[in-house]
């Protein structure tokens, strides 16, 4: 019946309106329900171990290079990561190169498969050197089963940030980062994960999200303007995305400003334009003729009379940004 639903729901703009309200409504049912159980964030699904071993350790590799931080410097840290999906690799990653504790919080539990985790971690394992070795032994356990070492790792599934961060503080104090990918956009207001984030985070620490800004494929995977998203007036686009983890439509401005309320020092790199796909490497401001041409501006003016409320008036440059990683570092006191 679902998959009948999503072929019919392909055809048209209207049909993928109606579609996403209904699924939006059934996410939030099953959610409240205790539903936690989603497909969604089974990253590594269908993955070769290799295939996992190479965005575990990309994941890796960009936090540290657009914060700018060496491996060196993660010894002691106190890691938050957002949105972890079916794996741990990245937090094992993080403690294998030092990082003190690392707690994983996700609103759902994503679907796994234990005996690819397994093969994933042991996989990974045996790319450590060996003094990263034997801290990510004392993470992890990988001899029979998965035995977590409380101490290091904490998941945390089926909780919102907001409603964990009280409880969190308490049970863990501070974090010197917290560090996401692919998540903030599926948080349809995420100014109160914001607001949460800065009470958790200590003086001088980092928040890092690489955020996607594209529209997940909904309108554009049917050969759709990638903008069409835009075209939605904001009451309907609520009832499209309040639960269901669809893109919030907030674009490169909004984290912008948001940055700046937080009084955080704060970088952000474009990591994708309309059109093109990835920008590697991410650039804070991508030119015209160097980075983008004429076409994708093109592809903008084709749409704007049709882009609803806000969107109508924001600039080219900023409506072809489709990714963005931000860094943001809180005042030390
Ligand atoms: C696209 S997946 C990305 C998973 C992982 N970060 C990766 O890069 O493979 C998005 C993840 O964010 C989680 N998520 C969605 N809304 C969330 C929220 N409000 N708080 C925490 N996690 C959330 C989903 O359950 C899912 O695991």
């Amino acid at each position: 019946m679902l998959t009948a639903l999503k072929t019919f729901a392909r055809k048209s703009k209207i049909s993928i309106i109606a579609y996403k309200i209904f699924d939006n409504v059934r996410l939030r049912r099953e959610f409240r329900t205790g539903q936690i159980e989603t497909q969604h964030g089974s990253t590594h699904q269908g993955k070769t171990t290799a295939e996992s071993l190479d965005y575990i350790n990309a994941q890796f590799a960009d936090y540290l290079k657009y914060s700018g931080l060496s491996e060196q410097e993660l010894k002691g840290r106190r890691v938050l990561e957002l949105g972890s999906g079916d794996n741990v690799g990245l937090a094992l990653r993080f403690l294998a190169s030092g990082a003190a504790r690392v707690v994983c919080l996700d609103k759902f539990y994503s679907q796994r498969n234990s005996d690819q985790q397994l093969a994933i971690y042991r996989a990974l394992r045996e790319t450590l050197p060996a003094a990263n070795r034997d801290r990510f032994d004392d993470a992890i356990n990988l001899e029979s089963d998965l035995a977590i070492n409380p101490e290091k790792l904490k998941c945390v599934y089926g909780v919102d940030l907001e409603d964990a961060a009280a409880g969190l503080s308490v049970d863990e104090g501070a974090f010197d980062m917290i560090i996401s990918r692919a998540v903030i956009e599926e948080i349809y207001l995420p100014d109160g994960v914001f607001e949460a984030t800065d009470k958790l985070l200590a003086p001088g620490g980092l928040i890092l999200h690489k955020i996607d800004l594209s529209d997940y494929g909904i309108f554009s995977g049917g050969g759709m303007h990638p903008l069409t998203l835009l075209t939605i007036p904001e009451t309907i686009y609520r009832m499209m995305a309040s639960d269901s983890g669809i893109p919030n439509r907030k674009l490169i401005g909004y984290y912008r400003n948001k940055l700046k309320e937080l009084g955080y020092e704060s970088k952000i790199f474009v990591t994708s334009l309309l059109g093109q796909g990835t920008l590697d490497p991410h650039k804070e401001t991508p030119r015209l003729n160097d980075d983008y041409m004429e076409a994708t501006r093109a592809l903008v003016d084709q749409i704007r009379p049709k882009l609803s409320g806000k969107y109508k008036d924001m600039s080219n440059e900023d409506l072809i940004v489709d990714g963005i990683f931000i860094i943001g570092k809180k005042p030390a006191n």
